[in-house]
């Protein structure tokens, strides 16, 4: 066992090396690489494929950010800038972002914002990540023509974002590994959406990191609820 976990440590740190060292010497997922590439290479070959390559490019650059968002949360390398964070212009800013997304499935995709302005102290970064997966996962797993809501609601204390969607729900296994690293659980995407597999588990350290709270109710057919709660600024 230990020496299985001693060879893990060391895949671990060589994923995340070959990781470091792509993110150095080749920005593959920066608009100015894909024009570069266009420029000197869509002579020699089809447009087909270049598109295909350029898809792959996004895929790999997506998940080595993952991989190293999850490597500086484990080692407390996270930077939090703290602002005040008006939630219902953010929220309204994000879903407006998979309008294109939900459309494509003929998802029925509602906002409804607290019914006066909510302010949380967070980082407008970590914030945004944390509600475009939550939101895109509520899409990448619904069937088509289902729908997904985001509410925001205000108590006292707190803010709470729920994201509530129409999908395949979570079974008791799926409950116990949501939040874990590198699941993908029972739920596939439905669409051949991208699916790493990382995304709730640094969803859950933001939110955390960020004096938050994220909880999930959920039937199996029926639907899954994400809901997060963060103290008011
Ligand atoms: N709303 C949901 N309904 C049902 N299953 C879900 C839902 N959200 C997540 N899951 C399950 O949990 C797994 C982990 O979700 P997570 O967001 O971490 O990864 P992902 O969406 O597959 O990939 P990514 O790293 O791109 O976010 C998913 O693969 C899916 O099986
Ligand atoms: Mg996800």
């Amino acid at each position: 066992m230990s020496k299985d976990n001693d060879i893990y440590l060391v895949l671990v740190q060589h994923v995340k090396h070959i990781c470091y060292q792509i993110r150095l010497c080749l920005p593959i997922g920066s608009p100015q690489n894909h024009v570069l590439l266009l420029s000197t290479a869509c002579k020699q070959i089809p447009f087909l494929v270049y598109c295909k390559i350029i898809d792959s490019s996004i895929r790999l650059n997506a998940m080595i950010g993952k991989i190293l968002d999850v490597d500086a949360i484990e080692s407390n390398r996270v930077n939090l800038q703290l602002e005040n964070i008006d939630m219902n212009a953010l929220t309204k800013r994000i879903v407006s972002s998979f309008d294109k997304a939900a459309a494509k499935k003929e998802i029925n995709l509602s906002f409804s914002p607290a019914p006066a302005t909510v302010s949380v102290k967070g980082d407008m970064l970590y914030m945004t990540e944390i509600i475009e997966n939550l939101l895109s996962n509520a899409i990448k797993f619904s069937r088509r023509k289902k729908s997904v809501s985001i509410e925001i609601s205000v108590c006292d204390l707190y803010a709470l974002l729920r994201i509530r969607d129409e999908g395949p729900g979570l079974t008791e296994d799926d409950k116990q590994k949501i939040f874990q690293k590198f699941q993908r659980l029972s739920a596939q995407p439905t669409e051949g959406e991208r699916s790493t597999g990382l995304g709730l588990s640094i969803v859950k350290k933001y939110t955390e990191l960020m004096n938050g709270r994220i909880w999930f109710e959920s039937e199996v057919g029926t639907g899954t609820s994400f809901n997060l709660e963060f103290p008011k600024a």
